[in-house]
């Protein structure tokens, strides 16, 4: 695997909050979901999980609360071995928002959705209500009183986060939370993510194919591929490698093909990864 601990990102494994230890996952039919699988997130990042279709990336994601278990390797939170016992606790310390956001929700109405989680917690119905709303309010939902099952494709994505939200995890993963967003939307939902990191102090996982979402908010890149994470590190030491991305049938941002294509690679230029950033990095070269 391809490592890199320098730039911004350096960690050492005792400071994992979650760790997946050599997990592999084979589905009832026989296929091999992930293999080998090792990896670990931090305090307070936004590490990605980048891989093309078929590639793990789901299956990693639903064996971060026990969703799913593993059939070999272990799986670690907060220093706790996973197993059956202590599901309940873990999976109040990862919330999961699923690919597919129908099939998170089936309360009558908006609201109901989002208090199940902290009623399910034991916490008394004004308590729950309260989380709920403030839940709602961050992710910007209004139509509390709405049946779930006739919000649009974007808006069940975002109940769903409320949903999660609202039972204050300590991790949140997210499969392709952009996937069905307009764009106004999907901005809203990278500030969303960031935010929880920032004001909230959480960890986020997300799984997506969106190179340039990547390169835009995580603060650690994986790139999965065939079951396994093939590579991981700092954003700018992994998505400039075009021969790692092309063997995994991925792409380079457009920030990092328009900075190669233009020539802009040199010694001791800073490789952007937001377009602000290329825009600087092109307004010092002016003559
Ligand atoms: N319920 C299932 N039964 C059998 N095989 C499955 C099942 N779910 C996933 N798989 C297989 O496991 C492998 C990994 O799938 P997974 O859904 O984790 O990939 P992914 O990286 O999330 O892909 P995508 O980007 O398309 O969402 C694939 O080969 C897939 O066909
Ligand atoms: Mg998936």
């Amino acid at each position: 695997m391809i490592q890199t601990g320098i730039g911004k990102v350096c960690h050492s494994d005792k400071d994992a909050i979650i760790h997946v230890d050599c997990v592999t996952h084979r589905y009832p039919d026989g296929t091999q979901g992930i293999h080998n699988m090792c990896f670990s997130v931090y305090p307070r990042e936004i590490v990605t999980l980048c891989g093309p279709n078929g590639a793990g990336k789901s299956t990693l994601i639903e064996h971060l609360n026990g969703l799913m278990m593993p059939d070999v390797g272990g799986v670690r939170v907060f220093g706790e071995d996973m197993c059956k016992d202590n599901l309940s606790t873990i999976r109040k310390l990862v919330g999961l928002v699923f690919q597919d956001a129908d099939s998170q929700l089936f309360s009558p109405t908006v609201l109901d959705d989002v208090m199940f989680g902290p009623l399910n917690l034991g916490l008394p119905l004004e308590e729950a209500k309260k989380r709920a709303e403030h839940a709602l309010d961050v992710v910007g939902i209004k139509g509390v009183n709405k049946i779930p099952h006739n919000l649009s494709g974007g808006e069940k994505r975002l109940v769903a986060i409320a949903g999660v939200i609202a039972m204050e995890p300590k991790i949140l993963a997210v499969d392709e939370p952009t996937g069905d967003l307009d764009p106004s939307n999907a901005k809203k939902m990278e500030r969303l993510l960031t935010s929880l990191r920032d004001d909230h102090g959480m960890s986020v996982v997300i799984a997506l194919h969106d190179m340039n979402m990547a390169a835009r908010i995580a603060d650690r890149v994986c790139i999965v591929k065939q079951g396994g994470i093939i590579a991981e590190g700092a954003p700018e030491d992994i998505l400039y490698n075009d021969a790692l991305l092309t063997s995994a049938g991925l792409e380079l941002p457009t920030v990092a093909r328009l900075f190669k294509d233009l020539g802009l690679e040199e010694e001791g230029v800073e490789l952007p990864l937001t377009i602000e950033q290329l825009l600087n990095v092109i307004e010092l070269k002016r003559p």
